[in-house]
């Protein structure tokens, strides 16, 4: 069984081992990760496998006015495909539409076909582009959800 809850300073080491594994040479830091913890605009959420205690997957968005904006989500590769990824994210979902929300933002790099199939099957549309977004120069896909 998976738990969710908020992320607290002891887990971050857990939580940029992941990182490093889901985007090398773009890996979010530990002070990254830490600023989060006091940043009242932001909701970040872990996942805990109750049989061992591993943290295996995170998502993080922010709330700004009535715009969300999902900053990061991320599945352990050994628990991909298990149906966790969706389940984060329907999290973030619902605590946007809590915090009445009217719209969730994210943006998704381009050839990245697990997350755009995943944020497509939950009501994300693909509504721009944005060229030479990341590091690598590959392009931003810009996603949005109403709620
Ligand atoms: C994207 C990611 C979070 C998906 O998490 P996951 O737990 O493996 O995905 P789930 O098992 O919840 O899958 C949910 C849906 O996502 C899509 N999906 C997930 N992996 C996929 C893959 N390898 N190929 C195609 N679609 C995929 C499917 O639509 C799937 O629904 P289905 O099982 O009914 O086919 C995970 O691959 C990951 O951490 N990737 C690295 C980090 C990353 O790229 N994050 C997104 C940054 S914007």
């Amino acid at each position: 069984m998976i738990r969710f809850e908020i992320l607290s300073r002891d887990r971050i080491d857990e939580v940029v081992e992941i990182e490093k594994q889901c985007f090398p040479g773009e890996e979010w830091t530990y002070g990254m990760f830490e600023s989060e913890l006091d940043n009242r605009i932001s909701a970040f959420i872990i996942g805990v496998d109750e049989d061992n205690g591993r943290l295996v997957c995170y998502g993080c968005v922010w709330m700004i006015a009535d715009i969300g904006d999902i900053t990061n989500i991320a599945v352990s590769p050994d628990y991909q495909r298990q149906g966790l990824g969706e389940r984060t994210l329907e999290l973030l979902i619902k605590i946007c539409a809590e915090n009445n929300m009217s719209v969730i933002n994210l943006e998704v790099k381009s050839g990245n076909l697990p997350a755009i199939e995943l944020y497509k099957k939950n009501g994300f549309e693909e509504v721009g582009m944005r060229k030479n977004y990341y590091k690598d120069g590959s392009a931003a896909v810009l996603m949005t959800k109403y709620l």
